[in-house]
């Protein structure tokens, strides 16, 4: 993890490169650089003009840096316009994902309020996250200081830190996405959170398969039965004695998805090692939130299974009888997601949290309507809202979609309460009027992230390829908003 410090605009240079930001503007690229004086911003913005920057998003290029006393000068990009934080982030993020060989940086982007020492820390902290698990990567910048007039403010020190743990959150959340299902299964995953729950002071408790059946939850139950991987069911508790309000998080857990018995094509089956991207939000949020100290209390629920095929699994016409006695008719074992999901929803609703909110690579339709970077939010108005206005905060893109009610029709089945699937047309609606079932009565949202889980395609701002961690931010924003 890089180690990122501030100090006054003042300070002498004393890392291997200068970063500076510049705008793309239809008289050429213009340098934003705070604590530079103009004659230097003005030899830098001639340096990035030679240099052929244009102030793109996503370009970052680098320069001999003698004009301001530095080894090397990086420029990044942050596109027309007056920056936004968001911008900004990703400028920064994208500065250290890319600039191989230099080791330490000296920032001096616009950070002159703590919002954006914050987020400028966030960026170069997820900008430079590698996954190193399988192989060496190329290193990244290993120390960064904020060029801030604010260094030595308790304000700006606050925002450091907070960026730290969101971006450690992160990084946890990428690193279990990454994972090799080999080596990730329900049972090293529960391993894992226990782990991770201990330093950070989070209380964990883990259903095995026997306690499962014996207690009701038949849709992890028959997710997980035709894997010799058995499944789990985590809860993770943060309970500050101040909290006065309680949060229920519910991730989908499935450390690998080849549908069942109703096979997956082999193309792209292998991005099913990221079915389980909810859980791993889940659990690094509430490690965040426990290292934030956040005065709400806090319950994570990670509904862990693999999905596979063989003789003991779960057939097509199979019924099923979910915790609280709903019986789901399994007409494709593909739908898996929602089958934990409900599980684990009834279980989370049973100790009646203000809200409950669940996050989850539910379905292809998410894809295919809102692409790879937006993700989508439904559930009951409120909540939905909430979740919106987290996610902007965070600069992360969750958008709002429906639950119409006559979709429902779509799953009606003559054998059992309600089929796992229903109309093709609209399918994450679908998904999310099936869940919506097992928490009627309740403020709650859903978050759709199948597309931004994985990125398969290059990387960008501060976004790896591999897990993104998508949905860590927005969560820690909603839960810091329920501490009132
Ligand atoms: N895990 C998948 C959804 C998914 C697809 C996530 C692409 C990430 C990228 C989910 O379990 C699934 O297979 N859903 C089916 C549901 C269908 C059978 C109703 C789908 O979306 O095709
Ligand atoms: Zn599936
Ligand atoms: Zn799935």
């Amino acid at each position: 993890m890089i180690d990122v410090s501030l100090a006054p605009p003042s300070a002498v240079p004393a890392s291997d490169a200068l970063l500076v930001a510049v705008r793309s503007t239809t008289s050429g690229p213009v340098v934003v650089a705070s604590g530079l004086d103009d004659r230097a911003v003005e030899s830098l913005g001639g340096l990035a003009r030679t240099l052929g920057m244009k102030g793109d998003r996503d370009e970052v290029r680098r320069g001999p840096g003698d004009a301001v006393g530095y080894g090397v000068v990086a420029f990044t990009g942050v596109g027309e316009g007056d920056p936004s934080v968001e911008r900004l982030r990703q400028a920064a993020g994208a500065a250290t994902r890319s600039l191989e060989g230099v080791e330490s940086l000296d920032v001096s982007l616009p950070a002159d309020v703590p919002e954006l020492v914050g987020a400028v820390a966030e960026g170069l902290a997820l900008g430079a996250y590698r996954f190193e698990r399988y192989r060496s990567a190329t290193p990244a910048v290993a120390r960064a200081r904020i060029l801030t007039p604010l260094a030595g403010e308790a304000s700006a020190d606050a925002a450091l830190e907070r960026a730290g743990i969101l971006a450690t959150a992160v990084a946890t959340a990428r690193d279990l996405v990454n994972t090799s299902p080999a080596d990730l299964h329900p049972e090293s995953f529960a391993e894992r959170a226990a782990d991770l729950c201990r330093e950070a002071g989070v209380a964990v408790a883990v259903r095995d398969e026997v306690e499962l059946a014996a207690e009701g939850f038949g849709g992890l139950v028959a997710v997980g039965k035709g894997s010799a991987r058995p499944p789990r069911l985590v809860r993770l508790e943060h309970a500050p004695a101040q909290a006065r309000r309680h949060v229920a998080l519910v991730g989908k857990g499935i450390t690998f998805d080849s549908g069942g018995l109703s096979l997956k094509p082999a193309k792209g089956m292998e991005e099913m090692k990221s079915d389980m991207a909810g859980a791993a939000a889940v659990l690094a949020t509430v490690l965040a939130a426990a290292r934030l100290g956040l005065a709400v209390r806090v319950t994570g629920w990670l509904a862990l299974a693999e999905n596979m095929p063989s003789g003991s699994a779960t057939r097509p016409s199979d019924v099923i009888t979910i915790r609280g006695g709903t019986t789901v008719e399994v007409l494709n074992t593909d739908a898996e997601g929602r089958l934990v999901l409900a599980d684990a929803l009834v279980a989370a609703s049973e100790e009646e949290p203000d809200v409950v909110c669940d996050i989850a690579t539910l379905t292809g339709a998410q894809v295919v309507a809102l692409g790879t970077r937006v993700a989508a939010v439904m559930g009951e108005e409120e909540t939905r809202s909430d979740v919106v206005a987290a996610a902007d905060a965070a600069g992360e893109q969750f958008w709002p979609m429906p639950l119409p009610a006559d979709l429902k029709d779509s799953m009606k089945t003559p054998m059992a309460d309600i089929a796992n699937i229903g109309d093709r047309n609209g399918g994450m609606l679908v998904a999310g009027l099936f869940l919506q079932r097992f928490v009627e009565g309740r403020r709650w949202a859903h978050l759709d992230i199948a597309g931004p889980a994985l990125n398969t395609g290059s990387a960008w701002g501060y976004t790896p390829v591999g897990g993104t961690g998508v949905g860590v931010r927005t969560l820690v924003n909603l839960l810091e908003e329920a501490c009132e």
